[in-house]
């Protein structure tokens, strides 16, 4: 996929892969009228490129040349993937920098002959088999072959599943059927047709990000490594006399680009019908990402696997700009500044430094002794778990895993529930506005009525282009990011997710709704489904979370309802009223400050009241 996109800033893989990258690669989509004259002028550009290409391949040819176009950009790329400050200690660049066999013009990416192509109909799943097919189990990886039973021998439940166990890096899953607390799954209820859908997901695995307050794999090597007197291990650490640190920073992992594309494929066989919307109305859909590596190799990643290759003049992918001073949706923490204040908003870390003070005992009077010339603390025991978790998907096993009990295990899982309830969801004063955003693009899409005012991370270049933002469509695919998923859930008013009120940091509470492993796993996704019932007069939609479905009765005016089904009118009032009530200028700019810890609580994601004490 990276030469894909690559291919917008690179004029010979251009000319050679022309048919393919249009859509892909273009960024910003052309607008429909400019559709025609873009081609156009691609052809031409391409058939110069290709001319130009083709002298320079001559001159390869005859002195040893290497490929222009490749040499710089990927010597760059892969200069960053692989800089220490990754703490990698062993590192293995692909591609190479300046291949030797590298001809382009050997290799045409279509030499026709295809052979027959007519096609068929489009895949039904949701509407048409008699339950929904779930997602389960995480193929390619391993788990442990065994945990540490020293401190639970007793009571090891054979349904123990690890992967379900770390929080936001877990692979995703369905959850079970009734986990948000309704019998009901993903298949159309009796009577009713679905007639759209609006999925927002999150990218797949990845490296772990370069910063971390708390714990961070590639922190804890480099101070392994970096350890003055040298050390060694021995009993159940003795493995890391040999271990080396392997991963980079921030990127998808093959593991996760696959993924994406099982949940393109997924999302085409249940939900293809609705592709028949955009030939009757002459349109493409359009799917948005950011432009941070990750995110959009997720989101082509999951465009293969939902409309197959070759991806041309299959949809238009807008690339929004995920970056500092961007008014952006789907990274709406690059425009408020008090989300960005670790003094307004980092309320997260002291809560896990004092579970994992708890949690985390045990393991760390077990494995401290079988490190020798360091000295373990809980930070790094807990960093120990996050490294099972990235390693697993990154490279497929970590010996890591099996260091721990199945109560450590659960506690980690924990832990990540606190960071991500006070970090992103309804436990942080920014949760809610930073979701806004997003409500607003969904209340606009349901009601077909652009953005009335842009005070929030909406970009009014993009959304009021109804070539970017196109308003009536079917089907939309927005990917973000974990915590931006959360935002979007606390805007939303999903309360039953909030129902425990604030999270406490001693203990696991017996039953919990909110756990970030069912709400914001790698690939996690939100089907905002639309139907036509026979049994009311009214569309209905429902709020589907990694299969499970969604209570919308915290939402003023949705009703109780079995399936989880709210009349559209009713939810896109009370989320008018929601926008209505929240204010980005006091939200992200105002001057308020919040104590750590529980002086302050927020059950509803909001920043204190203006005129509040703590204000
Ligand atoms: C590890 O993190 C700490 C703060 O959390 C930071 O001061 C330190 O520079 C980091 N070290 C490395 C090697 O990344
Ligand atoms: C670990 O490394 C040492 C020294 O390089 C080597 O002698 C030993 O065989 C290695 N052990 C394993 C299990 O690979
Ligand atoms: C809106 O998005 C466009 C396209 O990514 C970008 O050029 C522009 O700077 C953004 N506007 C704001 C205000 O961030
Ligand atoms: C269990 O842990 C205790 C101390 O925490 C240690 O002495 C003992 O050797 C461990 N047993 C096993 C089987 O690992
Ligand atoms: C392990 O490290 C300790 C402390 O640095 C040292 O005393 C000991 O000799 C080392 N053992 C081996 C086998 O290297
Ligand atoms: C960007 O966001 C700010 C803050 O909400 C808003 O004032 C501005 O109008 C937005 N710009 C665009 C182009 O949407
Ligand atoms: C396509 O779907 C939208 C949204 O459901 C609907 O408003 C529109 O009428 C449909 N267009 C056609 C041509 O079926
Ligand atoms: C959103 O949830 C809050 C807190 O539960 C509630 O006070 C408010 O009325 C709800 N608003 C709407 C429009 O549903
Ligand atoms: C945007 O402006 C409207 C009208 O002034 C206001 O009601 C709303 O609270 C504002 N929304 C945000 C997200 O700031
Ligand atoms: C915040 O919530 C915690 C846990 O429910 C509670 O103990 C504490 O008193 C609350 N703080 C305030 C100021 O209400």
């Amino acid at each position: 996929m990276s030469s894909s996109y690559k291919a917008s800033v690179d004029p010979e893989s251009q000319a050679l892969l022309a048919q393919e990258n249009d859509y892909s690669a273009a960024g910003p989509a052309p607008t429909p009228s400019a559709h025609r004259p873009y081609r156009l002028r691609h052809v031409v550009l391409a058939f110069v490129a290709g001319i130009i290409s083709a002298v320079l391949v001559e001159l390869a040819l005859c002195s040893h040349y290497t490929l222009p176009f490749s040499s710089q950009d990927q010597s760059a790329v892969y200069a960053d993937l692989a800089s220490p400050d990754a703490g990698s200690t062993e590192v293995h660049r692909f591609p190479p920098s300046a291949p030797t066999n590298a001809f382009p013009s050997l290799f045409p990416s279509n030499v026709g002959h295809a052979g027959p192509t007519p096609t068929g109909a489009e895949a039904a799943l949701v509407a048409t088999a008699p339950s929904y097919p779930l997602h389960t189990g995480a193929p390619h990886l391993l788990g442990p072959l065994a945990l540490n039973r020293n401190a639970s021998a007793s009571k090891s439940d054979p349904s123990f599943d690890i992967f379900k166990h770390w929080g936001n890096l877990s692979p995703w899953f369905s959850v079970e059927r009734d986990s948000f607390g309704l019998d009901s799954g993903p298949e159309a209820p009796p009577t009713c047709r679905v007639t759209g859908l609006h999925l927002l997901h999150r990218h797949g695995a990845r490296y772990p990000t370069g910063w971390a307050s708390y714990g961070g794999p590639a922190n804890f090597s480099s101070r392994l490594h970096n350890a003055a007197a040298g050390w060694n291990a021995s009993g159940d650490l003795e493995f890391m006399n040999n271990w080396t640190y392997k991963l980079g920073e921030e990127i998808l992992t093959p593991f996760g680009r696959q993924q994406l594309f099982d949940l393109g494929v997924s999302m085409r066989m249940k939900y293809g019908f609705l592709l028949q919307n955009f030939t009757a109305s002459n349109t493409l859909p359009v799917f948005r990402t950011e432009s941070q590596d990750r995110m959009l190799a997720s989101a082509l990643n999951f465009a293969i696997g939902f409309f197959g290759y070759p991806l041309d003049g299959q949809y238009q992918q807008s690339i929004t700009i995920e970056e500092n001073g961007f008014n952006n949706t789907l990274a709406p923490y690059k425009t408020c500044p008090n989300a960005g204040d670790r003094t307004k908003s980092d309320r997260a870390i002291p809560y896990v430094q004092q579970w994992a003070g708890i949690y985390l005992n045990d393991a760390l009077a077990r494995l401290r002794p079988q490190m020798h010339g360091y000295e373990l603390t809980i930070e790094d025991v807990y960093t120990l778990q996050q490294t099972c978790a990235y390693e697993t998907v990154a490279i497929g096993y970590s010996k890591f895993c099996e260091l721990f009990t199945e109560d450590e295990w659960k506690g980690f899982n924990y832990a990540m529930d606190l960071y991500f309830w006070y970090d992103s969801a309804f436990g942080s004063p920014v949760a809610r506005v930073q979701g806004i955003g997003y409500v607003q693009e969904l209340v606009a899409r349901l009601t077909h009525t652009p953005i009335p005012v842009h005070n929030s991370s909406t970009n009014a270049t993009l959304d009021d282009n109804p070539a970017t933002f196109p308003l009536g469509q079917s089907l939309y695919v927005d990917a973000t990011h974990e915590v931006v998923v959360l935002n979007v859930i606390t805007a939303l008013n999903l309360t039953s997710f909030a129902a425990d009120g604030p999270l406490p940091a001693d203990h696991i509470p017996e039953h919990r709704a909110f756990k970030s492993s069912h709400l914001a796993p790698f690939a996690t996704n939100i089907q905002f489904q639309l139907l036509a019932c026979e049994s009311e007069p009214e569309p209905q939609i429902r709020v589907i979370i990694n299969d499970g479905v969604v209570p919308l009765t915290g939402i003023r005016g949705c009703p109780e309802d079995a399936d989880g089904k709210c009349p559209v009118p009713a939810f896109v009032d009370a989320q008018r009223e929601i926008i209505g009530k929240t204010d980005w200028e006091w939200a992200c700019h105002g001057e308020w400050s919040v104590p750590p810890g529980p002086a302050w609580n927020t059950t509803t994601g909001d920043a204190p009241e203006p005129g509040s004490v703590f204000v």
